[in-house]
């Protein structure tokens, strides 16, 4: 596998950050994508020391034009695109009645549209080497709430966009799956925390210590577990599984 390239977008910081370090093991190259350079170069220093080469670059995913930017600058460092790990995400944590038509454009535009455009984009790269790709949903997939709705009904539309994009992978060798992580413990969940906390009638230092109760799981997910996940479905040993929707969440969802 060392001479393979992924592309891996949230590199920054929380999941994606632990990603690009664990596929630095088994990817010859990596090309990390996020908003923040210098964040970026941090996880580029950590990936570098694990053995793989890195390109960094800092693009706004939301934007139309960075997913073919994001394609052409990886095909020109490395030639080839094996893996695309769509990771990013930042919908706003807003109650239903309350989030304007921008907050929910905002949203998609990064999430949901940002990933299709990636994924398009680096289509026929991935195609001409039977790659992989993943989707970054969530379980608010699976329990929609109020407090909350965008985040549920973009992870769904995720999980949706990943089925509809493995249909199509199963004719041109593309593998495609999406990802479902309960809470795991990064910025993002802290954030989410801090929405929750008064909801809940709590100090964050309560809610964060109460909120794996709560939720009926006895703790957090570390991203690095959650990387563990992302490694195994982009390696060989999982090109057969393709179209599914993976949770993995400490047992947050009870039903089957
Ligand atoms: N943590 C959880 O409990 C949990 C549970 C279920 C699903 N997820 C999903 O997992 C993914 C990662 O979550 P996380 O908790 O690791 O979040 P995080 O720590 O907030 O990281 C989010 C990443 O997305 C990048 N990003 C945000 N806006 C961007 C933009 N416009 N263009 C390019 N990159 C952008 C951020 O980098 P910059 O700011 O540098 O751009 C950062 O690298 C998200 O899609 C999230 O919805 C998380």
């Amino acid at each position: 596998m060392s001479g393979r390239v992924a592309v891996i977008t949230g590199a920054s910081q929380g999941i994606g950050r632990s990603t690009a370090i664990r596929l630095a093991r088994d990817f010859g190259a990596l090309v990390l994508v996020a908003r923040n350079k210098a964040k970026l170069e941090e996880t580029a220093k950590a990936a570098g020391e694990a053995g793989s080469q890195v390109l960094v670059i800092d693009a706004d995913l939301g934007e139309a034009a960075a997913a073919q930017y994001v394609v052409d600058e990886t095909l020109s460092a490395f030639g080839r695109i094996d893996a695309l790990l769509n990771i990013a995400g930042a919908v706003p944590q807003i109650d239903l009645f309350e989030m304007t038509d921008q907050q929910w454009e905002d949203g998609l535009a990064l999430k949901l549209h940002g990933a299709r455009r990636l994924t398009i984009a680096a289509w026929p790269a991935l195609k001409k080497v039977q790659g992989s790709v993943v989707l970054m949903s969530g379980n608010s997939a699976i329990f929609p709430k109020a407090p909350y709705a965008a985040v549920g009904t973009i992870n769904a539309a995720i999980v949706a966009l990943a089925k509809a994009f493995s249909d199509r992978g199963i004719a041109d060798g593309v593998q495609v799956n999406s990802v479902l992580p309960g809470p795991v413990m990064t910025g993002r969940r802290q954030s989410y925390l801090e929405h929750w906390a008064p909801l809940h009638g709590m100090t964050v230092e309560d809610a964060t210590a109460k909120f794996p109760q709560e939720a009926g799981i006895a703790r957090y997910g570390e991203p690095d577990e959650i990387a563990e996940l992302m490694a195994f479905l982009v390696s060989p040993g999982a090109h057969w599984m393709t179209g599914s929707a993976l949770r993995m969440d400490g047992g947050e969802v009870k039903s089957i």
